[in-house]
């Protein structure tokens, strides 16, 4: 499951992937205009007054680009970015060496920060408002605690799940901005800029392809344009046409509308089975003999998203659409 090709997790080995390919200025960074823009006058505003840029929180869907544009921001601002993550930070000693390294404005980014642990959200806490660090040193009667002054900094956190996070921890952002999925439009722009930096040859229409069989994410449209190169390279003459496209994606069973074998067993489960529902998860669970919470955070969301499911309160229904993509006459219009 973790090498599925539409996963929008990312896998380790694409980390340089994805840096080779990461955009440094905001004016490179493709879609999500909202979020720019706004990013965009608050960097002048600090910029301007010499401050550090206000905290951060980044949220959305995995894959649409938070560390990427992370460290977009530290490079407008001019400033270093140190990267890490919620559940690396195990102790609050962790986190004091991490924040009293930084230089004044560094970027500090926290990716997964709805998974930081409790008793560490409370040394964050005066970091991010004060500048400070309340260290205890010792133990028992013998304790007593230190004040550290830190250089002012910039928290970057990112999470897929902001419901998550703790009141206390999200009032602390000045910005909070929401990634959407991605456009066509802008997919295909990713694409076809990603295949400059390859330096491979890709037509537009070809680029559209890749984008709408993405998922709305850019890191799987960077995925499936690695493999249909590799497809053009060995098969082909180098060059990524529609033709082509449509081949290697067949070979690597991505369909029309970005769904594979995984979203292909799922929906014909319960067109198949269940008549198109409602049916309870757990019996879709046991009918394709996958785990309950996998479907639910994996294969559901861009189902939901493109409207071939509906939770109902009395369990998944498939829609119109799903029965069209798949062949098949809605029972209701019969
Ligand atoms: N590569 C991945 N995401 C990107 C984005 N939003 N803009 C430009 N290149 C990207």
């Amino acid at each position: 499951m973790t090498d599925r090709i539409l996963s929008s997790e990312s896998h380790d080995y694409e980390e340089q992937l994805e840096l080779s390919l990461r955009p440094q200025k905001l004016a490179q960074y493709i879609g999500q205009p909202r979020v720019k823009e706004n990013l965009k006058i608050f960097i002048e505003a600090a910029k301007l007054r010499e401050e550090s840029l206000d905290h951060v929180l980044l949220y959305g869907p995995p894959g649409l680009g938070k560390t990427t544009l992370a460290a977009v921001i530290a490079n407008e601002m001019g400033v270093h970015v140190k990267m890490t993550s919620g559940p690396a930070i195990e102790r609050p000693g962790d986190l004091a060496a991490i924040l009293s390294s930084l230089e004044p404005g560094d970027v500090l980014f926290i990716d997964e920060i709805h998974r930081l642990p409790r008793a560490i959200e409370e040394v964050l806490y005066p970091a991010m408002e004060d500048f400070c660090l309340d260290i205890v040193i010792g133990k028992g009667p013998e304790a007593r605690s230190v004040r550290l002054d830190l250089p002012p900094f910039t928290l970057v956190g990112a999470t897929t799940r902001v419901g998550a996070l703790s009141a206390p921890l999200r009032d602390r952002f000045g910005v909070h901005s929401r990634l959407e999925y991605y456009d066509e439009q802008s997919l295909a722009d990713i694409v076809i800029r990603s295949g400059k930096l390859f330096d491979v040859n890709i037509d537009d229409q070809a680029a559209f392809e890749m984008a709408r069989r993405s998922r709305g994410t850019p890191r799987i449209a960077n995925r499936l344009l690695k493999r249909v190169r590799d497809y053009a390279q060995v098969i082909g003459d180098g060059r990524i046409t529609m033709s082509l496209v449509k081949q290697a994606l067949e070979l690597l069973q991505v369909d029309p509308r970005g769904l594979d074998h995984i979203d292909h067993k799922l929906v014909r489960a319960l067109i198949e089975r269940f008549g198109g529902g409602p049916v309870g998860l757990d019996t879709i669970a046991a009918s394709i003999g996958e785990e309950r919470v996998t479907i639910e955070d994996v294969y559901e969301p861009y189902l939901l998203q493109i409207g071939f499911i509906q939770r109902t309160p009395r369990g998944r229904v498939a829609t119109d659409i799903a029965f069209t993509h798949f062949g098949y006459e809605h029972p209701a219009q019969n």
